[in-house]
């Protein structure tokens, strides 16, 4: 089976394109590099001793995507591509509308063309917004988006559930991921963003390489046992994991549209976040406590269950093993 992964060089399309040559799927590639580098398709041939097809281009370029469906028949897509910062998502809501909106209406579009009716999409736990309960089942309706990233999340699993409606025939697998953290084992792939990172993990590395003198966490009064927001990490691997078996249940089942949660279903404070670090990695992290962050959830993770039940697929790496893996990744990145 030949799979087209949209934004394959990114964070966790990279780790799911590594899982997809190990079990024997062909990969070919679209990404417009605006948020990875293409030494990540040498590293990913490097892990895996297996060619994968790239095409550098954007999403949104429907000549291009014709094309690739053209040279390539193509079984299934994985679609990945899009813009992820949720603060830069406020800032320049447009761009956010357009990138993420406008290339997955192209996709759908070559894809029925082409009579490729197979996709999976990558949500996020971001939909379900604020809810009465914080173990997040797929049975709950999306919520209120907490910004215009979130919406364009909402937005795409709205236009992927009409258009199973007026097509029947279209497999959609709806993946909502909790917060993916962790590196490939060999070290070579992770993510490393540019900046200052708005999310924990790549801070805590920044922090941990001294290249940031000190990490803040945002806020120590919740209403949670250490007073530090909770979230459900899930490693990068697992994640990847979860899309392989999402590709082989749609395989082995009648279209339909799919959800699943994927995460571990437990829920890690900040605060344990960064004990789990120092003590994985031997170290000390320079932290300090400072006003919560707008926007903000005390507390949620996954109800998993149903991807067990269905998928057959449950995490299987530790808080130890995230935090390892990321230093290991972070720290080759650095030639150290
Ligand atoms: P990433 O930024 O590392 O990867 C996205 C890739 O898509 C990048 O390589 C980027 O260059 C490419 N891209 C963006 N717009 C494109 C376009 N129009 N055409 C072609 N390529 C384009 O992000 P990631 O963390 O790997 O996330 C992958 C997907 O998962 C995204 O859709 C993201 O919203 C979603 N998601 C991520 C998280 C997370 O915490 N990382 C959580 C929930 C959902
Ligand atoms: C954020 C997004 C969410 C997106 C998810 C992807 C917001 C409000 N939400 O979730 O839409 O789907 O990323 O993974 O941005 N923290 C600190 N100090 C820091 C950074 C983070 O204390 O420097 C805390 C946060 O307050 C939060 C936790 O760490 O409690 C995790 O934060 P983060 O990694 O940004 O993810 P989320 O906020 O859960």
């Amino acid at each position: 089976m030949k799979i087209l992964v949209t934004g394959g060089c990114g964070f966790i399309g990279s780790h799911t394109v590594c899982e997809l040559l190990d079990n024997d799927y062909e990969v070919v590639i679209i990404d417009n590099l605006s948020n990875s580098k293409i030494e990540v398709i040498d590293k990913i041939k490097r892990i895996t001793n297996k060619e994968v097809y790239f095409y550098e281009g954007n999403v949104q370029d429907k000549d291009l995507l014709q094309r690739i469906f053209k040279e390539n028949t193509i079984d299934g897509v994985i679609h990945f591509a899009g813009l992820k910062a949720v603060g830069e998502s406020v800032k320049v809501p447009l761009m956010y509308y357009c990138n993420n909106i406008d290339s997955t209406l192209t996709l759908l579009e070559v894809m029925s063309e082409c009579n490729c009716k197979n996709i999976v999409f990558s949500s996020s736990a971001t939909v379900y917004g604020v809810q009465d309960t914080p173990k997040y089942v797929e049975t709950m309706d999306r919520g209120k988006s907490s910004s215009p990233y979130g919406e364009t999340k909402a937005i795409i699993e709205k236009i992927l559930e009409d258009l199973y409606t007026s097509d029947p025939t279209f497999k959609i697998t709806i993946l909502r991921y909790f917060n993916p953290v962790g590196a490939h084992k060999s070290g070579l792939i992770g993510e490393n963003p540019n900046g200052i990172p708005n999310n924990l993990m790549p801070y805590i590395l920044k922090v941990a390489v001294h290249e940031l003198p000190e990490l803040t966490i945002f806020g120590n009064d919740y209403d949670t046992p250490d007073g530090t927001c909770i979230r459900d990490y899930i490693h990068v691997v697992d994640l990847a994991k979860g899309h392989i078996k999402a590709l082989e249940h749609a395989h082995n089942h009648e279209p339909n549209i799919y959800t699943y949660n994927l995460g571990s279903g437990h829920g890690v404070s900040v605060g344990e976040m960064v004990t789990a670090f120092e003590k994985a990695n031997n170290l000390k992290l320079n932290y300090k406590y400072g006003a919560r962050r707008e926007g903000d959830l005390p507390e949620y993770y996954a109800d998993p269950s149903k991807a067990l039940r269905e998928l057959g697929w449950k995490t299987e790496e530790s808080l130890e093993d995230m935090c390892k893996d990321s230093y290991h990744f972070i720290t080759m990145e650095k030639g150290e």
